[in-house]
């Protein structure tokens, strides 16, 4: 079961589990109305035959993929690119990541602008709504793999907050307000 919970705007550690004592959880429900962040539960061992997958990515159209390690011995320029993914930022698109091994945390903003801590793990997939800000960290176990998917040529490219002018920060905005339509075809 993947576990989110609320945390300070203390980032004194950002690989802490626990900013808060108790922690304040959160449930897929409330993170969904709060944020739009979808979750969905896939079989990482064979994720090639998963049938959520298969659908998510036929019905959404998630023409691209690749796969992504983030370790110091794996990635270039790890400390730079650590913290470039801890900056507050959005992007122009979703952001899907399918966890196949090792852990992490997506830290997303509410419609309060709290941060809600999400901890991912393998077989856990998220996708991130375009226009909302975010950031990930590693957690103290330092690594993580994951498959990235995108609609048609991926933009991985950050506009770090504040960037409220963009137009995906607004259709964002708008679908906040509105509130969040559940895909019911899958
Ligand atoms: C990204 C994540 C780390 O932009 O937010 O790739
Ligand atoms: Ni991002």
């Amino acid at each position: 079961m993947v576990r989110a919970w609320y945390m300070d705007n203390n980032d004194a550690d950002q690989r802490l589990e626990h900013h808060r004592q108790p922690p304040k959880f959160v449930s897929l429900d409330h993170l969904f109305t709060a944020t739009g962040v979808e979750y969905f539960k896939i079989n990482h061992l064979d994720y090639g035959t998963d049938t959520i997958l298969k659908n998510l990515r036929e019905k959404r159209g998630y023409t691209y993929e690749d796969e992504i390690t983030c370790s110091k011995e794996c990635l270039q320029n790890y400390e730079e690119k650590l913290k470039n993914f801890f900056t507050e930022h959005l992007h122009t698109d979703e952001e899907i990541r399918l966890v196949l091994d090792g852990s992490g945390y997506f830290d997303v903003r509410d419609e309060n602008d709290e941060w809600i801590r999400i901890e991912v793990k393998a077989g856990d997939l998220i996708i991130i709504p375009s226009g909302i800000y975010h950031r990930f960290t590693l957690d103290s176990n330092n690594y993580i793999k994951a498959k990235r998917y995108f609609v048609g040529e991926p933009i991985w490219l950050p506009y770090n907050r504040p960037a409220d002018k963009m137009e995906c920060r607004q259709q964002y905005l708008k679908r906040l307000q509105k509130g969040f339509e559940v895909m019911t075809s899958l």
